[in-house]
Parts: C-alpha cells; sequence; structure tokens
C-alpha cells in the first residue's frame, strides 16, 4: 500500500468540506453557488483521490451519496425514545378544544405560543449523529421499533453526512420527514413511465417505495428530500429553552427546516395560521396534508406530557383530502372543439380536495387501458387544488364480478360520423370536422382566421353568438347570413354588419391551398395545404387520392394521408362542400392539373440574371413544384444554374466549378416537359 503524502490527505479533507458546502448550498439553502461542471470535477477529483487511496476512504465522504449496488437487509432497530404519533383536529371547534386542554393543564388563561409547521406528507425518519457523524437512520416502524435505512438515508443530498458548525452534542437525533417534492416525483413518474414500468400513484408512495430501495444506489437516483421537524439530545442541559430555537440550531448544522413555519399566541392565531397555509397549499413545491401546532417552549412540553401514542402538547389539523375511493358507475365519451373523443368516467359524488366529484377525464384508451378501468370498477380519485380530478388507480380486489370493459364507440356521440385512430396517436377523433356540433365554433373560427380566408371582423364572439342562436351551423351558412340578420345582433351597428358581410364575400375566391388548410384537416398545416395543392392542382384530385397516393407529396406520411383520406371519406364534409359550392364559394385550382412527380427533389438550383418570360420568383416557384430548392449562392453542391441575360459572377462561378447551366429556353423546355406551363 502506498504511503499517503499529507498533502494528499489535506486535499482529500478540504475537497469533502468544499463539496459538503456546495451540497448545503445548493440544496439545503437552495441557493448554489458554484456551476454543476464545477462541482462535477470537484466531486470526480474527490473520486479518483478515494479510489487511488483507498485508506482514505470514510462513510462521511460526500462520495457515499451515490449508494451501494449491494443490497442492504433493513435491520430492525430500537428506538430510544419511541416516536409518536400525533392527534387530529377535524375541525376549527376540536383545535379550540385541544388549546383550552392545554391551558387548564398549564393552569393558564394567558395565550399559549404555538409553532406551526407544515405537516409534510412523506415519511418520519430518526438520524443519529455521533460526534457530528450520521451513524444511524431509521423508519418510524411501529414508533418503537423501525427499520435501519442508514444506506439509503446517506444518498439523499438534504442530509447532512456530518453537522456543520460548532456546538455539537456528542449524541444527538434529529427527526424528519423524508418527502419528494411534486416536480421531481412528476419526472420519476415519467421515467418510471418511460422505461415501461409502474408509476407511482402519489408523491408520498413514491418517497416511500424510495427508501425500500434494497440497492442504495437506486435511492440515490431518486430526488428525496428531508426536512427536520424536531431533536433530541441525550444531555438536556444543551436543550435550549423553545422548540422553535432548538429548530434554529438544527438548521445551523445543515438541515434544512420548513420555511412556512410560524409562531402564533393562542387558538385563534393557529386557525389563522391554518387558513393561510391551506390558501398556499397548491404553490408549495412538496405536497404537505395539513398543519402541525406545538406547544414552543419545551419546559411546558415536558409538563404537558404524553397520553398513549401522542403527545399532549402538539396536535395536527388536516386539510382536506385529495385523495379518496369511489366508484366508477359509467364512462361516457365527451366530443372536444377539435374532434378528441375523450372517455369520462361517472363516479358516484364523493368529496375530495373540498369539493364534491361526480365525473373525472380518463383523457384516452391509452390511459384506461393503463389503468385497466372497467365500469363498476372501485377508484382513487385524486384532486389537487384547481386541477380536475384524476382517477389515479384501480383497486383490484374490489372489482365487482361482471364488471363491464371500457369500449370506444365506432361512432361520435354527437354527430354520429365516425370515430377514427390513426395508428401512433392516443387519441381518438370524430371524423366529423366541418358538420360535427361539438366542432363547430372551432371549424368556424380555423375557417375564418387569417391565414385561412382571412375573414376579417368575425371573431370568437362573434362565432359564438352566430352558432348559439342558429344562424351558423357549418362554414357554408356564412355566405347565407344577411345584413338584416347580423345588425338584429347585440352589440353589431349597421356599419359593422356591412364590413363583416363584404368580408365574407371577399372570401369566395380562395386560393386551393388557403381553402385546403380552412378546412381544418387534421394536420395539414399551411406548408402541407401547399405541397398538396401544388402535387395535385385540384381538390377533386385530392379527394380522390388514396392514402398511397397522398403520401407521394414530400412531407405527407401515412398520419397526414389517414387525416386526409378519413376528411373526405366523411359524406357530411363531401355535403359541406357541396354546400360551399352552392353558395358561391369557388375556390383557384392550382396551376397544375396534372400531377406533378418531384425529378427534382433534393436538389438544389440556382437562378440568375433576368428572365424575359417570367419573374424569378415564378421561376423560383416552378422549380420548387419539382421538389427542388433554389438557393441564392453557388457551390458545388448545386445541381444546375439557370442564367438569364446578363448573369455575372454567379453564372461565372459554375462555369468555373464546370456545373451544369440552363438558359432561359432550357428552363422552359425542362417545366413543360414536366407539365408546367409558364
Ligand atoms: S411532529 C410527537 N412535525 O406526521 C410529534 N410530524 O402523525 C411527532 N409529520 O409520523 C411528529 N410533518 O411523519 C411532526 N412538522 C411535522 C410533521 C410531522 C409531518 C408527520 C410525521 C409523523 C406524523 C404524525
Amino acid at each position: 500500500m502506498t504511503q499517503v503524502s499529507a498533502e494528499i490527505r489535506q486535499r482529500v479533507e478540504e475537497l469533502r468540506a468544499v463539496i459538503d458546502d456546495h451540497n448545503h448550498s445548493y440544496y439545503v439553502l437552495d441557493d448554489p453557488k458554484i456551476p454543476d461542471a464545477e462541482f462535477d470535477r470537484l466531486f470526480r477529483e474527490l473520486q479518483t483521490l478515494e479510489a487511488q487511496h483507498p485508506e482514505l476512504e470514510s462513510d462521511d465522504s460526500p462520495t457515499r451519496r451515490v449508494g451501494s449496488a449491494a443490497e442492504t437487509s433493513f435491520q430492525e432497530v430500537v428506538h430510544r425514545l419511541p416516536m409518536l404519533s400525533l392527534d387530529n383536529a377535524f375541525s376549527e371547534e376540536e383545535l379550540r378544544e385541544f388549546d383550552r386542554r392545554v391551558r387548564d393543564r398549564l393552569a393558564t388563561e394567558d395565550p399559549v405560543e404555538y409553532v406551526c409547521e407544515p405537516k409534510l406528507d412523506g415519511l418520519a425518519v430518526s438520524l443519529h449523529y455521533e460526534n457530528g457523524a450520521l451513524t444511524r437512520a431509521a423508519t418510524r416502524g411501529d414508533g418503537y421499533t423501525g427499520e435501519d435505512i442508514t444506506a439509503n438515508i446517506r444518498t439523499i443530498p438534504s442530509v447532512p453526512l456530518k453537522l456543520r458548525g460548532n456546538n455539537i452534542p456528542e449524541l444527538v437525533e434529529v427527526r424528519g420527514e423524508v418527502y419528494m417534492p411534486k416536480a421531481g416525483f412528476e419526472k420519476l413518474n415519467a421515467r418510471l413511465a418511460e422505461q415501461g414500468e409502474k408509476p407511482f400513484v402519489n408523491p408520498r408512495n413514491a418517497a416511500a417505495g424510495s427508501l425500500r430501495q434494497k440497492k442504495s444506489t437506486v435511492t440515490a437516483q431518486r430526488p428525496l428530500e428531508l426536512c427536520a421537524y424536531s431533536m433530541a439530545v441525550t444531555d438536556e442541559t444543551l436543550l435550549p429553552a423553545t422548540h422553535w430555537d432548538s429548530l434554529q440550531r438544527v438548521r445551523e448544522w445543515g438541515f434544512r427546516i420548513n420555511p412556512e413555519m410560524r409562531k402564533a399566541q393562542g387558538a385563534e392565531a393557529c386557525l389563522d395560521a391554518y387558513s393561510a397555509l391551506m390558501q398556499k397549499r397548491e404553490s408549495l413545491p412538496y405536497e404537505i396534508d395539513g398543519i402541525v401546532f406545538k406547544v414552543n417552549r419545551l419546559d411546558l412540553q415536558q409538563q404537558l406530557g404524553f397520553v398513549s401514542r401522542a403527545p399532549r402538547w402538539a396536535i395536527a389539523h388536516k386539510f382536506p383530502a385529495q385523495e379518496e375511493l369511489t366508484v366508477i358507475e359509467g364512462v361516457e365519451f365527451q366530443v372536444g372543439r377539435t374532434g378528441a373523443v375523450t372517455p369520462v368516467a361517472r363516479l358516484k359524488p364523493v368529496f375530495v380536495g373540498g369539493v364534491t366529484v361526480s365525473n373525472a377525464t380518463l383523457h384516452n384508451m391509452d390511459e384506461v387501458r393503463r389503468l385497466d378501468v372497467h365500469i363498476g370498477d372501485t377508484v382513487f380519485i385524486r384532486r389537487a387544488g384547481d386541477v380536475i380530478p384524476q382517477v389515479v388507480k384501480v383497486v383490484p380486489d374490489k372489482r365487482p364480478e361482471g364488471a363491464c370493459e371500457v369500449l370506444m364507440p365506432s361512432h361520435c356521440p354527437v354527430c354520429d360520423s365516425d370515430i377514427v385512430q390513426i395508428d401512433g396517436e392516443a387519441v381518438a377523433r370524430c371524423s366529423g370536422g366541418l358538420f360535427c356540433p361539438a366542432q363547430r365554433k372551432e371549424a368556424i373560427r380555423h375557417y375564418a382566421s387569417r391565414k385561412a380566408l382571412d375573414i376579417e371582423g368575425l371573431g370568437d364572439r362573434l362565432i359564438e353568438v352566430l352558432v348559439d342562436e342558429g344562424m351558423v351551423q357549418t362554414v357554408a351558412d356564412l355566405y347565407r347570413l344577411t345584413r338584416f340578420q347580423l345588425s338584429s345582433l347585440d352589440r353589431m351597428g349597421d356599419k359593422s354588419a356591412n364590413n363583416l358581410i363584404a368580408a365574407i364575400d371577399r372570401s369566395r375566391h380562395p386560393v386551393l391551398w388557403r381553402f385546403l388548410y380552412a378546412l381544418g384537416i387534421r394536420e395539414v398545416g399551411e406548408a402541407t395545404a401547399k405541397s398538396l395543392a401544388s402535387y395535385f392542382g385540384s381538390l377533386e384530385l385530392i379527394s380522390q387520392a388514396d392514402e398511397d397516393a397522398l403520401q407521394q407529396v414530400a412531407d405527407v406520411g401515412p398520419i397526414v394521408a389517414g387525416h386526409v383520406r378519413s376528411f373526405f371519406d366523411q359524406p357530411h364534409n363531401q355535403e359541406t362542400l357541396q354546400a360551399l359550392k352552392d353558395a358561391g364559394v369557388v375556390w383557384q385550382e392550382a396551376q397544375v392539373l396534372e400531377r406533378v412527380a418531384q425529378p427534382l427533389a433534393g436538389e438544389t438550383w440556382v437562378l440568375t440574371g433576368t428572365l424575359s418570360q417570367m419573374t424569378r420568383d415564378q421561376a423560383k416557384e416552378k422549380l420548387e413544384m419539382l421538389g427542388a430548392k433554389v438557393s441564392g449562392s453557388v457551390s458545388k453542391k448545386t445541381a444546375c444554374v439557370v442564367a438569364g441575360e446578363a448573369a455575372g459572377s454567379k453564372l461565372a462561378k459554375a462555369e468555373q466549378l464546370g456545373l451544369p447551366v440552363l438558359d432561359e429556353v432550357g428552363l422552359r423546355a425542362l417545366l413543360e416537359e414536366h407539365g408546367l406551363t409558364v
């Protein structure tokens, strides 16, 4: 074994201290002092030195936080002092009664000072520090014996491996809650889903599952945090006078304590703290299920003592539960404004998250399958804040015999059009499009939007009114609106009515791509509409093309082709198109009347000089129709240069590079050969 120089030993100590400091700034103070990359460098330097000099390894080293792949069995440990639980106050009255009992026992009429702390929704743990070093961490268990989870606890970055600062007693026990912040929980679940593993129902379960891992390397990957809420020392002469001050000391030792903690004098102030915290509940980055009130003075706590398993000096006041059990009585299908068909669970009404809930979205059929929901199932419903209620889990043991599977209907419950689900998409959609009443307003709004037919003055509010009043059902009805009808509407003057009629009139002669885009076919945006229009040239041909033919168009894949096909397959959509024609809408077919292949696909062309029979823009458009990209500069990669009159440096460069060059006559011949007129 090599002799470790004093220098290396010192560097290792120094690195450990610096890394501990940065960990503390980052995970406890939420105030990083150096960039992650710099931290990683220090960490790697320490890892390397420890690997080179195994005799320097130590359980306190921050490198230990990555965990170990060895399996631990969680040994039973006996708590030095039992880990008690808390009584609950279920109403304001019960809290006042608690305060009354406290004052009676203390024989005082003066208001008692309480510390109000968020009740974190995680798991209680006990941590032993001997001479400042973490030696044992345990779960609460039954309150008297728990399990040794030291290896897993070491991986949590907000748990100090060594206490910081001075004034460190020989033996101290710090207790607190291990929890998983909401953001970390969401990320973890997304990762599990990606890996095809079962996600956790809520952050509490995720925290519990993560602490119970046999391999601490797995725990190390889980976003756990610790928040301290009490301490006990063997030498009680070292205790401060109040719970509040003892937590300040715990904070100085390097623990995170809850920043929402408050002092309150008497029961009414406690109730105010309860309301204030409940208001804040949603915006906190972690879940809490209530508030805990603790008598602040430790001597008074002593005096009050315990009853059975709970202290007389503390009580929890729970918030309304965010999760409850109920039964799925049926599943209905709702059609959204974009045609998405969503399964919605009808529930036996249940009080959850502060309101009575009788519906919960099931999102889509993938979700129905993931949850394995059947009608008749007992399920966990979760409603947090203003978030819509969710079905989070089925209780399989409670499934009644004959529980019904949930099946997607084949036809839209609103308009009876086919429901289609494109391969690779989770969402099923009504193909009723322009016709489906559920999609009506959205279809009209899109049709009139600026990039589509640009009908000025036809805003969202007006569309609402027109549809609700039954004046417009499909876009074709817009062309039958009269001045008289419009001026009868609220807040619609003669002038606006005239302007709107004129704007609608002006939309009667759109170019093909705009009209196609305006139809609001799924996934057919501006660019795809342009490609389809220039490839096929007429709506007739597009509506007759099968999926293979549609996929010949650049950027049209199977999904888009499927949407286009199912749109034109719906008789309702055909009827609406006919109604538009009848109303005098005449779209200008694109110039390409024959199908144009794209012989120049993948090639880059350059135009230079002046053309006599067409503008450069026209030439560019034609070349693009044939699939070419038109660029402004000549390079080795240029496929061909079209040189008009007075071509200059670009032509010279093309000749120098030996590139093919076409003159205007050559260009026209090429275009005509591919069916493009000039
Ligand atoms: S004090 C004797 N403070 O709630 C007092 N507990 O039912 C014991 N908890 O097992 C606990 N936040 O897991 C206390 N600020 C807080 C707490 C808290 C969450 C949990 C803890 C305990 C349970 C008591």
